[in-house]
């Protein structure tokens, strides 16, 4: 049996609209993320004698990658053969574009494709909601608006834009920046506005709820959304629940300009150029 490699792109949250938490301390919520193109985690599986998963900093069975295979075989009914996962890493990790949850779905997705399991769409979302909320989204990609805790997808038209991704040394676990938004005073009802046509009307349009969350646990991250805004970033805003920040921009030419102040001015940042191509 010939092993089956896949991509795993990072998300963006255009809109990130969060309620009070509900009984199960899950946030109810309403956002618009879309899947982003240019750059991408490799996940490759094959057959092999047991099971393991190697990634850089995150081997065994503390990678969501070996919480998917649990779920897939619990989602077919069957003990499945034996699975060797190789994550090679390239979007940060705890930055708030999802890179362990993209990983995750991309399993679910090779492992379906190299077992011929021929699962389906909504099989395969419903093992990726067992393994994190953010999962189900890079079953589907493109452009969604995720409700529930973020496991519920109804398809979405978004602009095409440019970006780039600014992610500090330090990272964010997305449990602490809820518990630090259950401190905060609560937020605006969603205003309904639908997305925008064009890249230029996403400067007033996009929003995140968490982003006072995030900055009182990590104050320098307004420094870096204020070094993007007066660099060209139009928006610039928290990645999820951070601790990566997006510049966004109308152009590729105005992407790689704001990319290349932005690595020569900031220190230890990582800098990763992306974009998406509309829907
Ligand atoms: O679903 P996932 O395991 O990715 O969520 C990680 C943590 O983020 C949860 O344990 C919860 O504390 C928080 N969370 C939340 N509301 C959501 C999604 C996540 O409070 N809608």
């Amino acid at each position: 049996m010939a092993g089956v490699t896949v991509l795993a792109p990072p998300k963006l949250n255009l809109r990130l609209l969060v309620s009070a938490a509900r009984g199960d301390g899950y946030h109810p919520l309403r956002s618009l993320m879309v899947a982003l193109d240019g750059i991408a985690d490799r996940v490759s599986v094959a057959p092999s004698a047991e099971r393991s998963v190697a990634c850089p900093g995150i081997d065994g069975p503390a990678n969501l990658a070996w919480a998917a295979l649990d779920a897939l075989e619990r989602e077919a009914g069957q003990a499945l053969p034996p699975v060797a996962v190789r994550i090679e890493k390239v979007l940060p990790t705890q930055a708030g574009i999802g890179g362990g949850s993209s990983d995750a779905a991309a399993v679910l997705l090779a492992v379906d494709r190299m077992l011929g399991l021929h699962l389906g769409e909504d099989r395969l979302e419903r093992a990726a909601a067992e393994v994190g909320s953010d999962v189900p989204f890079f079953i589907r990609g493109g452009a969604q608006w995720a409700t529930g805790r973020g496991d519920v997808l109804e398809p979405a038209s978004a602009p095409a834009f440019e970006c780039v991704i600014v992610a500090p040394l330090v990272g964010l676990s997305t449990a602490a920046v809820y518990r630090a938004f259950d401190e905060m005073p609560p937020t605006p009802d969603d205003d309904g506005v639908p997305p925008p046509p064009g890249a230029a009307g996403l400067a007033t349009w996009c929003r995140n709820d968490l982003w006072p969350a995030a900055r009182s646990l990590v104050p320098e991250l307004a420094d870096l959304h204020g070094g993007l805004v007066s660099s060209g970033a139009s928006p610039a805003l928290l990645c999820g629940s951070g601790s990566a920040i997006a510049g966004l921009t109308a152009t590729a030419d105005a992407a790689d300009a704001l990319a290349g102040r932005i690595a020569d001015f900031v220190p230890g940042v990582r800098v990763l150029r992306a974009g998406f191509p509309g829907a």
